[in-house]
């Protein structure tokens, strides 16, 4: 189907075919065609069934217009195509129901565009040669793109300090304004909130994946993740709470491993407790974002995190980041927490009340709903230093530990009676 990520194969494939219902439209749709150079035979008589028996023994065009009109169930006949069509294709659907929501599922489901009847010359050339451009842009599985991909993790110090909102926001930021064909791996399989940000459903892509980490490959994760956005796939879960996490973490390395190969960027949401079960999901991350608050635990476990990095993921770059800053409500100050991590904070994002509400009630990323916050200039900022520590990672080996300097215990670096002792002699340090 038609996620941009994948390879195309072009090989003996006929760059357009179709297969609609109604001759009305197929003489509107067959002189765009030949506009564009394709065979106008290729415009076949028949609705999406027809489409199905003709790929399950045929090659896929490049492109597929297919239309809808005479299904009863458009998702589950777009699946059935799915299971038929090979990698790359670009499927544009053309129907009679104008309902946003089917648009919407229809597009998650990996549909390229969505026409409604009747269709204008203006239209189909539009969406035509806007699949053409899917098509042909330089796919992620290309060896030279794959070699740039870059992995990132957000951890959080603690429960709610807003790695998922960086992480979901990161991830749009690389798919939308860098144009990356990104991966967003929800790792919080039973409370995560990847793809409840976007407003999608979670789908159950994550939970079998983890059942079958076989099953794992290029196809699968194509059929498994929902798209956010033309260049953004999420793969998330919402397990049942009464259903606890059954896995020795292969399916982890797998996805991961698949991600490279489909995605120019992985952006993972790494609750802080997977790394005690799965130390190896660090083995491909190139930036390890700590997400943070200014509190004394969240001090304590920087620390921790930064020292269990050093220790087992010393390829991966460290970031900290303190979000939720309010200069006025800080339980220890700037000066004391990165006195007590040993390094400086890389990020200070401002507390906004007002962005993290609208993105809400908006159903958009934290960086989309609130283009103008400085928070989102801080979140753009840390996306550019992603890209660039990967950069740095590659020139230089893995020299990222070196950062936090010495041999000292990273814990030892923290002098809890210390800053409880400022904390309780009243006025707070200016940030
Ligand atoms: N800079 C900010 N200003 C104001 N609110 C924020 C900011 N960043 C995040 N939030 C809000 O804080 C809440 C918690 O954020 P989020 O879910 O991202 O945290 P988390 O660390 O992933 O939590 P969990 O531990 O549950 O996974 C959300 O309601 C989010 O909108
Ligand atoms: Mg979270």
């Amino acid at each position: 189907m038609n996620a941009p990520w994948k390879g195309g194969m072009p090989g003996n494939r006929d760059p357009f075919a179709s297969y609609i219902c109604d001759e009305a439209s197929l003489d509107i749709l067959r002189p765009v065609v030949i506009e564009l150079g394709w065979m106008p035979e290729k415009c076949n008589k028949g609705g999406l069934r027809n489409a199905i028996q003709s790929l399950s023994v045929s090659a896929s065009p490049n492109i597929l217009m297919v239309d809808l009109s005479e299904s009863g169930d458009p998702l589950g006949d777009i699946n059935a195509l799915a299971e038929v069509c090979e990698p790359g294709t670009v499927v544009i659907a053309v129907g009679q129901v104008n309902d946003v929501r089917l648009y919407r599922d229809l597009v998650a489901s990996g549909i390229h565009d969505y026409l409604l009847k009747p269709l204008s010359a203006s239209v189909l050339r539009d969406s035509l040669n806007a699949a053409q451009t899917v098509f042909s842009a330089p796919k992620a599985s290309d060896p030279d793109v794959a070699k740039r991909h870059i992995a990132s993790a957000v951890i959080g110090t603690r429960g709610g300090v807003g790695a998922s909102t960086l992480a979901t926001s990161l991830a749009w930021q690389f798919a939308t304004r860098k144009a990356k064909p990104t991966a967003l791996l929800d790792l919080d399989i039973h409370f995560g909130t990847g793809a409840l940000a976007l407003d999608l459903e979670p789908g159950r892509g994550l939970a079998d994946a983890i059942d079958n980490p076989s099953r794992i490959d290029g196809l699968f994760i194509e059929r498994a993740m929902i798209r956010a956005h033309d260049n953004l796939a999420i793969l998330s879960a919402e397990a049942p709470i009464n259903s606890p996490l059954m896995t020795d973490g292969a399916a982890f390395l797998q996805l991961q491993e698949e991600f490279r190969q489909a995605f120019e960027m992985t952006v993972v949401d790494l609750p802080r407790h997977m790394l005690i079960n799965f130390p190896h999901l660090f083995n491909e991350v190139n930036v390890a974002v700590i997400a943070t608050e200014l509190t004394l635990a969240s001090a304590r476990d920087t620390i921790r995190l930064l020292s269990w990095l050093k220790t087992n993921a010393a390829h991966a770059t460290p970031i900290v980041v303190a979000n939720k800053f309010q200069a006025s409500a800080l339980e220890i100050s700037r000066a004391d927490f990165e006195a007590s991590i040993e390094r400086k904070i890389d990020f200070v994002i401002p507390f906004d009340q007002a962005a993290a509400a609208k993105a809400a009630k908006l159903g958009q990323a934290f960086v989309e709903a609130n283009a103008q916050s400085k928070a989102t200039v801080q979140i753009r900022a840390l996306a550019e230093r992603i890209l660039g520590a990967a950069v740095e990672e590659d020139a230089e080996g893995a020299s990222a530990a070196s950062a936090l300097g010495g041999k000292k215990s990273l814990l030892g670096g923290l002098d809890l009676k210390a800053l409880l002792a400022k904390k309780d002699k009243g006025p707070k340090q200016p940030a």
